[in-house]
């Protein structure tokens, strides 16, 4: 598999169907898988909820479905593929049980706007990210056979007053939306175009809902944003003083010392000292930091519009390890990105060694219609040169995930447990403040889902802790 992505905890690309209490008291069930970022299985969490004010339940089963709906991502063509297999298949579905609608929602329905209603016929619905309020309407639409498209883009829609439904949900850790859109313009990516304008959620309703969160018995919370250190937000009122993203986190971190923190993702050139000494001073703010680099060449960087250097990503990595020694760094990697050369794609290399990430997300580039890069720039990297190199930097980070992981041997870390681990029910799994997963033998502790527990690691494979309860 070379499009890799090693430990991939974001979920991304992978399908879900959410669980359903008891879908029979509703009048009509809806079925949804999404794809992509955390923001899109967060996003999913309050479509749910708009359909379940209008009468709709969740079924994990497609067949059973009225409604099946697709959230989807652009991010890269590969992407895109999965989920046109994915659509004709519904569509297939469709013809043999008329009177089911399909819809897309999410960031191809963006980037297409009416194309796959239209031209292509696979579905009746289309709805963009900021226009899930207007889902009820367009279902009407739809009913009556006429075509429901919404893809408006907003400068102010944070879904802040909707309660999500949580999908899939462990019971213990959650996403939590703190910002929407981007305005990075990184040459290379297509979020600015399918997610609009960045624009902050009030903090109060982030607040109350990890409270709300926390007092259901949840022990995690995920503050989500493409940027999340860019996140301000002005409250209403004349003496108000906005919110930074290091005064958001500590309001979040003191609804209970009992309810981790963590938050992804931040951006090189926005992270603030603030940040990190905030995360310092509570320790139920999670000791992990996502720090994309995308490339180690200044040149190409520049290229990117990621706005930092080299040195300058060298230095941010200094401080948060000056400032939290135990903090673990992860990073997205992009390799043949236009122009890049053998010399670039070593400068990446050795970024990363320098780093010592934890676990990277790693890509060759796709060239994304619409996009600075594919305006300006010549995507001249051959394929299998893209490839190659992918292939390099997943064997680079494999080595140095394996040699993080082995560090660990000996240490006692705080784990949270979120259920038995994937192998045995005899074993539990959680994640440790780095967010590293955590196996260990139940025994005849009396320990439940959503406990706290301090765990020795004594082995570690390249992906997992393997410990043993400590006293
Ligand atoms: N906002 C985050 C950031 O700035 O890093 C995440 C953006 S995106 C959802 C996740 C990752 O996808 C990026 O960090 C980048 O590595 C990768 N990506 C984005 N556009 C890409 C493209 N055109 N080709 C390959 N990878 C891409
Ligand atoms: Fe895309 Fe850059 Fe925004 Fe991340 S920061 S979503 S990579 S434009
Ligand atoms: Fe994909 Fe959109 Fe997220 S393009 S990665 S679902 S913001």
């Amino acid at each position: 598999m070379l499009e890799a992505k090693i430990q991939d905890e974001s979920r991304q690309g992978e399908a879900f169907a959410p669980f359903a209490a008891d879908p029979n008291t509703y009048a009509k069930k809806f079925y949804i898988e999404s794809y992509g970022c955390a923001m899109n299985f967060s996003d999913s969490e309050i479509v749910a909820s708009i359909l379940q004010e209008k009468g709709f339940g969740a079924t994990r089963n497609s067949e059973e479905a009225d409604l099946i709906l697709v959230n989807t991502c652009s991010i890269r063509e590969k992407a895109e593929q999965t989920v046109r297999k994915r659509l004709t298949e519904f569509r297939k579905l469709k013809d043999a049980r008329p009177g089911t609608l399909v819809g897309v929602l999410g960031c191809m329905a963006e980037r297409l706007k009416s194309k796959l209603l239209e031209e292509e016929k696979l579905v009746d619905m289309v709805v963009g990210p900021d226009a899930y309020r207007t889902l009820p309407g367009l279902i009407e639409e739809a009913e009556s056979g006429q075509k429901a498209v919404n893809v408006l883009l907003s400068r102010e829609e944070t879904y802040a007053d909707i309660a999500p439904v949580r999908l899939d949900s462990n019971g213990i850790t959650a996403f939590v939306s703190i910002m929407r859109g981007c305005n990075n313009m990184c040459s290379f990516c297509v979020v600015p175009f399918t997610r609009g304008r960045e624009r902050s959620r009030d903090a109060q309703s982030i607040v109350a809902e990890c409270r709300e969160l926390f007092e259901k018995g949840y022990k995690e919370v995920t503050l989500l944003g493409q940027n999340v250190d860019s996140y301000y937000f002005t409250p209403e009122g004349k003496n108000e003083k906005p919110i930074t993203f290091a005064e958001l986190l500590e309001m979040v971190a003191l609804v209970s010392p009992e309810l981790r923190v963590r938050f992804s993702t931040s951006h090189p050139k926005d992270i603030t000292d603030d940040v990190l000494h905030t995360m310092a001073k509570y320790e139920n703010i999670c000791k992990c930091i996502h720090l994309p680099v995308q490339s180690g060449s200044s040149r190409i960087l520049q290229l990117m519009n990621r706005t930092y250097t080299r040195e300058w990503y060298i230095a941010k990595v200094n401080r948060i390890r000056e400032i939290m020694p135990d903090c673990s760094i992860t990073s997205d990697v992009i390799t043949g990105f236009c122009s890049e050369t053998e010399d670039d794609h070593l400068e990446t290399i050795s970024i990363m060694e320098y780093s010592k990430y934890d676990i990277s997300y790693m890509y060759f580039y796709s060239v994304r219609p619409g996009t600075l890069a594919h305006r300006r720039y010549e995507d001249d990297v051959p394929l299998e040169v893209k490839k190659r190199r992918l292939a390099e930097v997943v064997e680079v980070q494999n080595r140095l995930s394996k040699e993080s992981y082995r560090n660990d041997i000996g240490k006692t870390f705080k784990v949270l447990i979120e259920g038995n681990s994937k192998r045995s029910e005899h074993d539990w799994a959680g994640r440790n403040s780095q967010n590293k997963v955590v196996v260990f033998p139940k025994g005849n502790h009396a320990y439940q889902k959503g406990d706290y527990v301090m765990v020795k690691v004594k082995d570690a494979t390249q992906a997992t802790l393997l410990g043993d309860i400590v006293a």
